[in-house]
């Protein structure tokens, strides 16, 4: 597939058209950002990692039945995937308390959810600082149709589904994760971005030891060999 013109270049990933107007490569980096790229750095090989690891983990929900936008691996750090339009809504599912749910509701961090999983969504606004919404702000909104919402909603529990007990039985605790949805040529509404280190909290089930972005978030160190582990954990 030729790569042609750049359509959009965010903090993790490039887009490229092809010459397949319904097929684009995202080609992944290694540059990291967080709090809203507040904080920038490098993360050596992650955009090699990233790829194989989404790759994977793509192909393992397709399998599972899960629509996705993943079409093949293209090279060592870029994929082939379908068009969407992307929903402006992300999705976090959470299975233990962590991070801004941690702040949120009180639940110390590591704090097993009663009901899980626990489904957020975000409004997809760098401006505004990717807020949270509620029901009443996503009928206002209007981003999303009901069914586009709760076909997201299900898709996004069929992937907590499927990768909790494929990472579970890799000595792997899944955390929570963000997801984003589109809709391809068809209709079809179909998982998109990619599912990584950099989008996914996993801890080591045995140790609680941090498998991810976090590290870099945090200022732990280990970040390259975090990302490494889960890379090798998930190839057989
Ligand atoms: P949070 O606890 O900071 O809300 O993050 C929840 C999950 O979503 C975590 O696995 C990291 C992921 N995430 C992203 O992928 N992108 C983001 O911009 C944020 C804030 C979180
Ligand atoms: N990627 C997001 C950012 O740049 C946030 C994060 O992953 O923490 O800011």
């Amino acid at each position: 597939m030729i790569p042609r013109e750049k359509l959009h270049e965010g903090k993790a990933k490039v887009v490229y058209a092809t010459d397949d107007a319904q097929v684009y490569i995202q080609d992944f980096k290694d540059s990291a950002t967080a709090f809203d790229g507040k904080k920038k750095g490098t993360i050596t090989q992650k955009g090699r990692m990233n790829n194989a690891i989404s790759a994977r983990l793509f192909a393992l929900l397709e399998d599972a039945g899960v629509p996705t936008h993943f079409l093949g691996v293209e090279t060592e750090t870029a994929m082939r995937i379908r068009r969407l339009d992307m929903f402006k809504v992300e999705f976090v599912v959470r299975n233990v308390a962590a991070g801004s749910l941690s702040k949120r509701i009180g639940y110390p961090e590591g704090t097993p959810l009663k009901n899980p999983p626990v489904v957020e969504c975000y409004y997809k606004d760098d401006e505004l600082g990717d807020p949270l919404l509620c029901q009443s702000h996503l009928d206002e909104l209007g981003v999303v149709s009901p069914e586009e919402l709760a076909r997201a909603t299900e898709l996004s529990k069929q992937v907590n589904s499927v990768l909790g007990a494929f990472f579970a039985e890799r000595g792997v605790t899944l955390v929570d994760f963000k997801l984003e949805f589109g809709k391809d040529a068809e209709g079809v509404v179909r998982l998109g971005d990619e599912i990584s280190p950099d989008t996914c909290r996993f801890w080591d089930s045995a140790t609680g030891e941090k498998l991810d972005k976090d590290r870099f978030r945090r200022d732990m160190g280990g970040v390259e060999d975090a990302y490494a582990e889960i890379l090798r954990r998930i190839s057989d």
